[in-house]
Parts: C-alpha cells; structure tokens; sequence
C-alpha cells in the first residue's frame, strides 16, 4: 500500500507550509506527497526541498483537461491510498465585478469551486477510514463582502460544500475540513486587483501561515468539518449568523471606512 498526500497550490503560501509540515509527519506517515500547480520550475524545488518522495503534476487546475489527468495518475497505480487531499489552489481579485473581468471571474469560479469539486470527486475512490481533505475557504466566506463578491461567493461555496460532503461521509471515517483564516502574508495579494479595496479589507489584520496549517492539520485529524483558526474570526462568525446580511455589509463597510482612516 503506497499511502499519499495531494497538495494543490503546493508551490507558494499556504499549499508550501502544508507540503513543510506533511513532510515533518505533522500528518502521519506517508509513502509520497503529490505536488500540484502550473509553474513546473517552481514544484521542481519545492520537490527538491522534500524529504519525502514527491511526485510533481505541473496542472493548471482551471482546465478539464488537469482533472482527467489526476483521474488517470491516480488510477494508473494499484493500492493508492489518499490519506489527505489538500485543497490551497485559488485566488481572490479585489474590485467590483466589471472592474475584475470577464476572465479573472470566472477562473476564480474554476480555480476556487470547480477544482475542489473535482479533486474531491477523483481522490475519494482512493480514500479509507482516516484519510482526510482539507479545503482552503476563508473569513470570506463567513459573509458576503462587496468588492470581493465573487471571490467571498466561492469561498462560501467551499464551506458549505466542505461541511455537506463532511456529513454524507458519516460513518465512512473520513472527514472533510473547510478552513476560514484571515489574511496571511502569501502571494496571494501580489495580484490583488483594486488596491484601495485590499487597504480598506486588510485592517482586519494577518494570520502566521504556519500557525493556520497546524491548526487546519489539528482540526482535521479530530474530524472537525470546520476550522476558523483565530478568536476574533470566529467572534465575526456567530455575529453573522445572527444578523440580516444587509446589517452585515453595512457593518463591514463601516468598520473598514473607521480603521483604515486610523
Ligand atoms: N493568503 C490569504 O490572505 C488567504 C486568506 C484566506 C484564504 N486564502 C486561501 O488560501 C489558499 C492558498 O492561497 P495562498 O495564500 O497560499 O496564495 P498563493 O501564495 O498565491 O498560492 C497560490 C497557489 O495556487 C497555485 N495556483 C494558482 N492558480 C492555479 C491554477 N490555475 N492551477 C493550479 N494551481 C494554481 C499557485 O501556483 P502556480 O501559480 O504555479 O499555479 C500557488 O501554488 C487559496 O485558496 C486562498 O483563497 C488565502
């Protein structure tokens, strides 16, 4: 039995410290982490930087085509087990919905949704009791954010999906884990979109990533089907399943207007 992690989005950020701490064993055991992203140069040294063996799938993960190739590479081998499916791939654009683009929105409907859908869908046929899938969501998610609405809307979509598939699982012993961190110092705000939105939103402050993965591994091993990883996250989570969505944007539009006037 050859027991594997997949990692998507392993090259930069988040997907890198889960490939770091996989390595370490933080996850148990394994025969082989699989590494995923576009840029081949860049999972050569990630792969490099491994101790584990790695196998490196240069995909772009907003194309089909990257789906039926996991399909086969996952197929190809007899005795795979999937004991965890990492799910980091994604990207967020700030602005308002013309200003981001035609493309931009819909590959972060692809990249963010579509992706996690299917690397779900082709991993859990190679899954036992005890393997795990954690999907990357966000504060994002927790309520609707206006000039960030498509981005917020996928990351809602990984929540809930995360928590349902979680729950149809039941009994199977394998648990699926949306976490919601705030922002962290990754690439992912090297292409942010509209700078003054990305100024007024970060007021809320950085998470460590490594702090946020160990959390994510932790929530995961114990089969929690959601992580919100820091204190005044989870503050902001039960007031927004208290409050009227429109009391909500109201709120985040004030708060952001007050701090990033300070
Ligand atoms: N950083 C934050 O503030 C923050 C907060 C909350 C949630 N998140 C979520 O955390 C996850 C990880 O983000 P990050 O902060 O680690 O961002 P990052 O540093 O920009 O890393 C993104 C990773 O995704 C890969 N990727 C991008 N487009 C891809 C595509 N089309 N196909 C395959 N791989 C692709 C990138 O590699 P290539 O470019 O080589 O493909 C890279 O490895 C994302 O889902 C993000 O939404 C981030």
């Amino acid at each position: 039995m050859q027991s594997i992690a997949i990692v998507t989005g392993a090259t930069s950020g988040v997907g890198r410290e889960f490939v770091r701490q996989l390595d370490q064993g933080h996850g148990g055991p394994l025969n082989q982490i699989w590494l995923v992203a576009r840029d081949a140069t860049a999972l050569a040294q990630v792969a490099a930087e491994t101790a584990t063996p790695t196998r490196v799938l240069a995909l772009d993960l907003t194309l089909d085509s990257s789906y039926e190739s996991l399909r086969d590479e996952l197929d190809r081998e007899e005795g795979l087990v999937v004991q965890w499916l990492v799910n980091c791939a994604g990207f967020g654009r700030f602005g308002g919905l013309g200003e981001i683009g035609e493309k931009a929105n819909a590959n972060m409907v692809r990249l963010n949704c579509l992706a996690v859908v299917e690397c779900c869908y082709h991993a859990l046929p190679h899954m036992v009791a005890g393997s795990r899938i954690i999907n990357l969501s966000s504060v994002a998610a927790l309520a609707p954010q206006p000039y960030l609405s498509v981005y917020s809307a996928t990351k809602r979509f990984v929540l809930d999906f995360s928590r349902t598939l979680d729950h149809e699982l039941g009994g199977s012993g394998i648990h699926v884990t949306a976490v919601c961190p705030k922002f962290m110092r990754t690439g992912f705000l090297d292409d942010p979109g509209n700078a003054e939105q990305v100024r007024r939103m970060t007021t809320i402050g950085f998470e460590p990533v490594d702090a946020v993965v160990a959390k994510a591994l932790a929530a995961a091993i114990r089969g929690r089907a959601t992580c919100v990883p820091s204190w005044d996250v989870k503050a902001i989570h039960v007031a927004t399943k208290l409050l009227p969505s429109a009391w909500v944007m109201a709120g985040e539009d004030l708060l952001f207007d007050l701090a990033s006037r300070r």
